[in-house]
């Protein structure tokens, strides 16, 4: 009997199959995709591949906007409730309201929403673009959507009066100024690097603000080796893979994002010789989420 690896490989190839990774995502699953990358990298090689089909490891937004982008091609995501807690704190009734409060502004939404949200967006954005979007948008002021810690990160960099949502990532949000304090004692040579959806105390301690393909290339060029991580667990992988010689610290053991986790190498198995878990968004949705999510692609 082949190795489950190896019946991954044979059905990739039989299917015109392409797997993409999250930065997040378990070990072994990183190591049999064809790429691992952050969000926009990720959209970007949705959005160019000529596979037939695309198993995203990941969450669901990850999946969906691989599929806004590719409507033709079979985007499956092997474990159908990996879901983001922050994608699902803004929604379409919700934002129309707010849009009304504030006419004419141009709504910037993180990719991590639902589809249904990207429709009634401007533009999207992520963690690597966020600063460039926003300061090439025309209008002085912009509604950013749902994380209101990116959205103070991007006002850090502009002149423009940014509106916020109350949004979060659960998982970054709770990292404290406290714990960090206490990694910094005791790691007192390591830089420290921090992931844009932490708090604003947070980041005011930080060396670097990256996304988690941007923290591979600074830690990468960095003359430092040691570097404490305010990010997700499942970066240390990466990190570490990248840089054998030197050493990463988590900021704090809770930074553990339980959907990234959910995806086995049985689920992609599983989905690619069932080509079941297919995400499909509804055609009058997609053509409207298609806009701002290919206006992001093609401005920065
Ligand atoms: P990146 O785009 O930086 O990989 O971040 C995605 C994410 O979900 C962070 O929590
Ligand atoms: Fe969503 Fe946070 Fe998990 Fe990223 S780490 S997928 S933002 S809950």
């Amino acid at each position: 009997m082949p190795s489950i690896i190896d019946q991954i490989r044979t059905l990739r190839q039989q299917r015109n199959a392409i797997i993409l990774a999250h930065n997040y995502v378990l070990p072994e699953v990183q190591d049999i995709a064809d790429m691992c990358g952050d969000s926009l990298e990720l959209s970007r090689r949705a959005s160019e591949t000529n596979a037939d089909v695309i198993v995203f490891c990941g969450v669901r937004f990850m999946a969906e906007t691989a599929s806004i982008l590719s409507p033709d091609k079979k985007v499956l995501l092997p474990v159908l409730d990996a879901g983001c807690p922050m994608a699902d704190m803004v929604t379409p009734e919700q934002l129309k309201q707010k849009m009304q409060m504030l006419p004419n502004i141009p709504v910037v939404t993180y990719v991590n929403s639902n589809a249904d949200v990207k429709a009634l967006s401007t533009v999207c954005c992520t963690s690597a673009n966020v600063v460039d979007i926003v300061n090439q948008m025309e209008s002085d002021e912009i509604l950013m959507v749902p994380d209101k810690n990116l959205a103070r990160y991007a006002a850090r960099f502009t002149q423009k009066k940014i509106h916020l949502w109350d949004g979060y990532c659960p998982i970054h949000h709770q990292l404290t100024s406290d714990q960090v304090i206490q990694a910094k004692k005791a790691y007192p040579k390591a830089e420290f690097i921090a992931h844009p959806e932490c708090s604003s105390d947070v980041l005011d301690m930080a060396d670097a603000i990256l996304s988690t393909s941007g923290m591979i290339a600074h830690t990468t060029r960095s003359s430092h080796y040691e570097f404490i991580i305010a990010t997700e667990m499942g970066m240390l992988y990466p990190l570490q893979k990248a840089n054998p010689q030197k050493q990463f610290y988590s900021a704090s053991p809770s930074l553990i994002c339980p959907d990234m986790k959910k995806i086995h190498l049985a689920d992609i198995l599983n989905c690619l010789s069932l080509l079941s878990n297919e995400i499909k968004v509804p055609e009058e949705i997609r053509v409207l989420a298609y806009n701002s999510v290919e206006r992001m692609i093609r401005m920065k």
